[in-house]
This record gives structure tokens, C-alpha cells and sequence, in this order.
């Protein structure tokens, strides 16, 4: 079997290509630590109100740690105003005990959906003190519109 020059360089180029994607898939993930939001977690959504895990929301440190505890419900988020340090890793930790909702901070990387029965975790650093909007993006009924937060980012320089 012939084949032509032109086509066996493209074929390798396919699978250059193919394995630079994997590649960036692989170092990201495991060099950079970047992978979708947890959804290994399980909780049962009709007792989200009880679960210890969800008893104390809003900012807490855990083992050193500053994690934010939420949960989403039609149509609010609980708590609705944070304030978390700058310049430092913050773990959100998600539940609803409802319909799925979206959890997106304007203005930085964190866009995580929440399902009901799941745990939903994320980390990022916010590089500047300022105001940041939490929007929901997962259309989750009629108020879904009004469904938002705001955390309050101090200190950390500007
Ligand atoms: Cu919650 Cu849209």
C-alpha cells in the first residue's frame, strides 16, 4: 500500500496533536491540580438541614484552612454575604437539598453546578481584595433570576 507523502504528514500531525491534548490533560490535572468539581461526595438532600456537615455554614478553618460551607436552595444562597482573606487558598464546599444549581463567582475561575445528593467541592485563591458577585447559572425555577451572593474579599493588598 501507497501512501502519499502529504497524507502521512498529516496523520502525523493528527497524532501530535492529539497526544499535546492529552498531554495538557494530564499535566493539568495532575501537575496543576486542576479537575472538575468533586462529585464523589454523596449526601442525602432531604436531610441537609440536620447533616453535620452543613450544620455550620459560612467561613470556617479546618485544618488550617479557610472552607466556605453553602448550600443553594430555591432561590437564595445560605449564607448570602461572606468575607474570606486574599492570597489564600478557599475551599467552597456545596450542597442542595432541592433542584441543581450553579455556583459561579464573577470575575474569577470557580464554575461549579450543584446537584441535590451531591457534595460539590472547589478551591481557588482570589489574587485581589475587592467585592465578587455568586451567580447561579443552572436555570433552577422562576426566582432563578434573583439567586445570587457576595463575598466581601479583605486584605492581601489592593
Ligand atoms: Cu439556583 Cu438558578
Amino acid at each position: 500500500m501507497k501512501v502519499h507523502v502529504y497524507e502521512k504528514f498529516w496523520m502525523g500531525t493528527a497524532v501530535a496533536i492529539i497526544a499535546a491534548f492529552a498531554a495538557a490533560v494530564v499535566l493539568t490535572a495532575y501537575g496543576m491540580g486542576i479537575h472538575p468539581p468533586s462529585h464523589v461526595e454523596t449526601i442525602d438532600p432531604a436531610t441537609v438541614e440536620s447533616d453535620p456537615r452543613f450544620a455550620h455554614r459560612g467561613v470556617g478553618v479546618e485544618r488550617g484552612r479557610t472552607v466556605v460551607t453553602m448550600v443553594l436552595r430555591m432561590w437564595s444562597f445560605d449564607p448570602a454575604e461572606l468575607s474570606v482573606p486574599a492570597g489564600v487558598p478557599v475551599t467552597f464546599r456545596l450542597t442542595s437539598p432541592d433542584v441543581i444549581h450553579g455556583f459561579e463567582i464573577v470575575g474569577t475561575n470557580v464554575n461549579a453546578m450543584v446537584v441535590p445528593g451531591y457534595v460539590s467541592q472547589v478551591t481557588t485563591t482570589f489574587p485581589r481584595a475587592g467585592d465578587y458577585l455568586i451567580v447561579c447559572h443552572e436555570y433552577c425555577g422562576v426566582g432563578h433570576h434573583l439567586m445570587q451572593a457576595a463575598i466581601k474579599v479583605a486584605g492581601g493588598g489592593s
